[in-house]
């Protein structure tokens, strides 16, 4: 499927493009990370045996993979298709379908819980997500998506940010505009939109993890491997200007140097909520 069969455009056609290119290499650094809070999420949701599971944004699908290991029944929806045909490789057991988080295409109360990793930076409309999740979750179930944190605590983005800033970098106006990526780091952002949607119990705790990585080369080459804005910016600026971030990157790591190897902060906002 392309941006124009489905019909996507704008932000979200350059998202789905850009996740299916990133989709082989996703794994090798963000992923990794992402992959550690799948637990979390289910947890917050209290995802168990038998539980019908909606992993919105699944990416590889290591939430959707994560909940049928409890025994959950999971299904995984997204807009790119590689990052689909990912999924699908790994998981050929698990059910994965095209679906915009914005317009779910189950009906009301499909499932007992629903959860994304990661997503909610994503969308141009992300309240409409949220509407579309209490609407398919239902009675009693619970919602619970994750976000990182600001890049001043998440160093993994904030060192590649900084070292962006340190080159006087701005963002090339050619590049589709899209979502604050930090409006949900703040906690109450947070908690208004989960309970603007009329759900309830609304909670957002903060999971610290570390990303452990042999050096500056594997941080820089996992990191462009696995992001799609920040590598964008990067990308549109002529070579000298992108070897000048990569050397400032690797002079803005260095303070995250542990006895064996790096140990880059990673912080992450999970929100949580029931459907009354
Ligand atoms: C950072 S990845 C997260 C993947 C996975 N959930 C994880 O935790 O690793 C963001 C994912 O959101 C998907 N995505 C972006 N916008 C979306 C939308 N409007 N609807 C569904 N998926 C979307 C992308 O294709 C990508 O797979």
């Amino acid at each position: 499927m392309t941006a124009e069969s489905t019909g996507l455009e704008g932000f979200k056609a350059f998202e789905a493009e850009g996740w299916s290119r990133r989709a082989g290499t996703y794994g090798d650094l963000l992923g990794t990370m992402t992959a550690r809070v799948a637990e979390p999420l289910l947890d917050a949701a209290g995802v168990r045996r038998d539980m019908r599971i909606l992993d919105v944004a699944t990416g590889p699908g290591y939430v959707a993979e994560r909940a049928a290991t409890r025994g959950a029944r999971a299904i995984g929806v997204d807009i790119s298709d590689g990052m689909l045909e990912l999924a699908r490789s790994r998981q050929p057991q698990l059910e994965f379908r095209w679906a915009d988080a914005e317009e779910l295409p189950f009906e009301d109360a499909s499932f007992d819980a629903v959860v994304g990793g990661f997503v909610l930076n994503h969308l141009p409309n992300p309240e409409r997500a949220i509407a579309e999740a209490a609407r398919v979750v239902a009675s009693g179930g619970a919602v619970a998506y994750s976000v990182w944190d600001r890049p001043e605590r998440n160093r993994i983005n904030g060192v590649v940010a900084d070292a962006i800033q340190d080159v006087g970098v701005e963002r090339p106006p050619e590049l589709a505009a899209g979502p604050d990526s930090y409006r949900f780091s703040d906690d109450s952002e947070f908690d208004a939109l989960l309970s603007g949607a009329g759900l309830e119990q609304a909670q957002v705790e903060t999971v610290d993890l570390t990303l452990d990585v042999a050096d500056a080369d594997s941080f820089w080459d996992g990191f462009m491997g696995s992001s799609v804005r920040m590598r964008g910016v990067i990308d549109a600026q002529p070579e000298e200007v992108r070897r000048r971030i990569r050397e400032a990157v690797e002079e803005r790591i260095d303070v995250h140097r542990g006895p064996h190897g790096l140990e880059v902060p990673a912080v992450v906002k999970l929100g949580s909520a029931r459907a009354a």
